[in-house]
C-alpha cells in the first residue's frame, strides 16, 4: 500500500523480534462513545494487519502483548469479553496461520485461564506447531514479575534436587527459566496509544531492546505505522555500553 515507507525499511537490517504493547483499545472505543469491548474487537483487525505485514517482511518473532495478569482486576464484563474474543480469535485464525507458516506460541500464567480456553489454546498451538515461518508469541496473562518469581521458584527446586549445582548460575541458566527460553530478546518494542512505561512486560528480556511509542491507539495501527517504527529503529545506533566511536569501527570492519 505505502510503497514509500516499505521502500525506505532496509531488508538485511531487520529486527529479528518485535514485542508490541497493543494498548488504547479501551480509550479508542469511549472517544467514538462505545462500550470498551468494541476497542477490543478492533484491536483484533490490526493484529491480523500487523502479523500479515511481519510476516511479509521476514521478521522472524513478534510477541504481542494481549492481556497480562493485572489485567484479570478489570471489570468482570471486560474481563470475559476479552478472554472470549482472545481464545476465540485464536482459534479461528489457526488455517490463516497454517497458510502463511507462522507457529503460535502463547507465554503467560496458564493456571488463571479457564479449562475450556486452555483447550482451545492447546490444540491451536499443536495445529500451528510444524510451522516454520514467523513466530507469533502471545503473551496472556502474562506479567514479567510473575515470570521471574516462577524461574527463580524453579530453579530454586532443581538447586535442592541436585539438578544445578548454584556456583555454575548465569545468565544462561536464568534465561532456560523464562517463558521466553526459546526466544531471542525483542530488538524492538513498540507501545501504542501514548503510555510511556513498561507495564509489566518482558522486564528482563528487554534490557537492550529500542523502545518506540506512539500516540496512535492500537485499533488505528496498521502496517504503515509498524513500517515507521522499524525506519526509526535502522535510524539508531545500538551501542550495548560501548562507545559510538567503538561501534563505528566495529561497523567498518564487518
Ligand atoms: C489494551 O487496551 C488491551 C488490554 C490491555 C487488554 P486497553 O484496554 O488497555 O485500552 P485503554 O488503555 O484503557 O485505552
Ligand atoms: C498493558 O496495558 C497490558 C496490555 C496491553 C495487555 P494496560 O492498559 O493494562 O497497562 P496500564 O494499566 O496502562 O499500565
Ligand atoms: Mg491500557
Amino acid at each position: 500500500m505505502d510503497e514509500g515507507l516499505l521502500g525506505q525499511i532496509d531488508k538485511e537490517r531487520l529486527p529479528h523480534h518485535i514485542a508490541i504493547i497493543m494498548d488504547g483499545n479501551g480509550r479508542w472505543a469511549e472517544e467514538k462513545g462505545q462500550d470498551r469491548l468494541y476497542g477490543h474487537y478492533h484491536g483484533v483487525e490490526s493484529v491480523r494487519n500487523i502479523v500479515e505485514g511481519c510476516a511479509e517482511l521476514g521478521v522472524h518473532y513478534l510477541t504481542l502483548y494481549a492481556f497480562s495478569t493485572e489485567n484479570w482486576d478489570r471489570p468482570q464484563q471486560e474481563v470475559e469479553g476479552l478472554m472470549t474474543l482472545l481464545v476465540d480469535t485464536i482459534r479461528k485464525e489457526v488455517p490463516t496461520l497454517n497458510k502463511n507458516n507462522i507457529r503460535l506460541h502463547v507465554i503467560g500464567d496458564m493456571n488463571m485461564l479457564p479449562q475450556a480456553a486452555l483447550n482451545a489454546l492447546e490444540e491451536a498451538l499443536a495445529m500451528t506447531s510444524g510451522n516454520t515461518g514467523l513466530n507469533l508469541i502471545m503473551a496472556l496473562s502474562y506479567s514479567s514479575r510473575w515470570e521471574l518469581v516462577n524461574a527463580v521458584k524453579n530453579i530454586g527446586l532443581d538447586v535442592k534436587a541436585g539438578k544445578i549445582d548454584p556456583e555454575t548460575i548465569s545468565h544462561d541458566t536464568l534465561q532456560r527459566y523464562l517463558t521466553t527460553s526459546k526466544f531471542p530478546d525483542p530488538e524492538l518494542m513498540i507501545r501504542t496509544s501514548g503510555e510511556y512505561r513498561i507495564s509489566n512486560f518482558l522486564l528482563y528480556q528487554l534490557a537492550y531492546a529500542e523502545l518506540y511509542f506512539t500516540n496512535t491507539r492500537w485499533p488505528d495501527f496498521r502496517k504503515e505505522n509498524l513500517y515507521e517504527a522499524i525506519i526509526d529503529f535502522q535510524a539508531r545506533e545500538r551501542r550495548f555500553g560501548k562507545t559510538g566511536q567503538q561501534i563505528q569501527e566495529e561497523t567498518q570492519l564487518a
